[in-house]
């Protein structure tokens, strides 16, 4: 029970790694909020309330406590009523897990300006957004003079991380989850919150068909490294007070597996003291380069 009596939202929970999360966090002892749009797996169709309260049943089935929301987390309005919906029912938000989001998969040259703006929205916007409301609260919280000690888990990928072909729109807002991590993190620090990011890896509706290979369900009895519950006790700790001096980190979770990731820290430099001749440039990059370690290939490159 490492989360008890904590109000906790999660964006994108009818299904997924979201589901598994929202389920944990129930089982830890957390009161849920379980948000979900209810689209399909390129975010079209209309919202349906099925997914989000299919999970709230299932919360209630094991005793504990949840309530469905199924506001679009992309949309100012949808943002500020999840954390409406979180103190009206429960008194209170602890934790927030930003997690829902879908694809729009193309190579570049053919990926539509529709496409590159819907997958920004969801990520990007749809992290940005929930993530103001909840850090405006906090603050008024703590103005107040109430102990804040609340934690924030956002959603990146390996594709943010490293680069994957076929998903420059996924990837780039899978990155600026990152960067939008680490100034949460430094803004936040000051009313109580902590503000992390995971990289997941799991079968879920998002990429049992892509790596139908790699995600395939194994064996009857043996481990099922890439079942999405196995993300969520990360995700959960990082959720629970006992997170409290972690913050601005990015961490890999797949299968048994829990993986710092050390990216942009500084590498090798030159200094000249002076203005660069663009000739003698080629060298000194070149030394550089030798001195880096080399990049991580990209996902689904070579
Ligand atoms: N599955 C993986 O291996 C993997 C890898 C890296 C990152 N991720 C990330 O993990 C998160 C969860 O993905 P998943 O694999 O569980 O996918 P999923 O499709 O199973 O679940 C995503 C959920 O988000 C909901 N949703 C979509 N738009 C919404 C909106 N505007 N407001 C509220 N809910 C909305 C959908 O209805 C869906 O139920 C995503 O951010 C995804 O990019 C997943």
């Amino acid at each position: 029970m490492i989360c008890k009596d904590r109000v906790v939202a999660v964006t994108g929970a009818g299904r997924g790694l979201g589901r598994a999360h929202a389920l944990e966090f129930a089982r830890q002892g957390a009161l849920v909020v379980v948000n979900d749009l209810g689209v399909a797996r390129d975010g079209t169709g209309d919202a349906a309330e099925g997914p989000a309260q299919d999970v709230v049943r299932e919360i209630e089935a094991l005793g504990g406590r949840a309530v469905a929301s199924t506001d679009d987390i992309a949309t100012d309005a949808g943002a500020a009523a999840l954390v409406e919906t979180a103190t009206g029912a429960f008194g209170r938000l602890d934790t927030l897990v930003n997690n829902a989001g879908f694809l729009r998969d193309r190579m570049l040259i053919n990926l539509g300006e529709d496409e590159w703006d819907a997958v920004m929205r969801v990520h990007l916007k749809g992290h940005f957004l929930p993530l103001k409301h909840a850090g405006r609260y906090w603050r008024a919280e703590s103005k107040a003079g109430r102990p804040v000690d609340a934690r924030v888990i956002n959603t990146s990928s390996g594709a943010g991380l490293l680069g994957s072909v076929g998903q420059g729109n996924y990837s780039a807002a899978k990155a600026g989850i990152v960067g939008l991590t680490l100034v949460a993190s430094a803004e936040l620090g000051r009313y109580g919150v902590t503000v992390n990011a995971i990289a997941p890896a799991a079968r879920t509706r998002m990429t049992e068909e892509v790596f139908a290979q790699t995600m395939a369900a194994p064996a009857e009895g043996e481990f099922d490294a890439m079942a999405p519950e196995n993300v969520s006790p990360l995700v959960v700790w990082l959720g629970s007070a006992g997170s409290r001096d972690v913050t601005g980190r990015v961490f890999e979770a797949e299968g048994g597996r829990i993986c710092v990731m050390d990216a942009f820290r500084h590498g090798p430099a030159a200094d000249k003291g002076a203005r660069w001749d663009p000739a003698e440039v080629g060298g000194v990059v070149k030394d550089l380069l030798a001195k880096a370690p080399a990049p991580e290939p990209v996902y689904g490159a070579g």
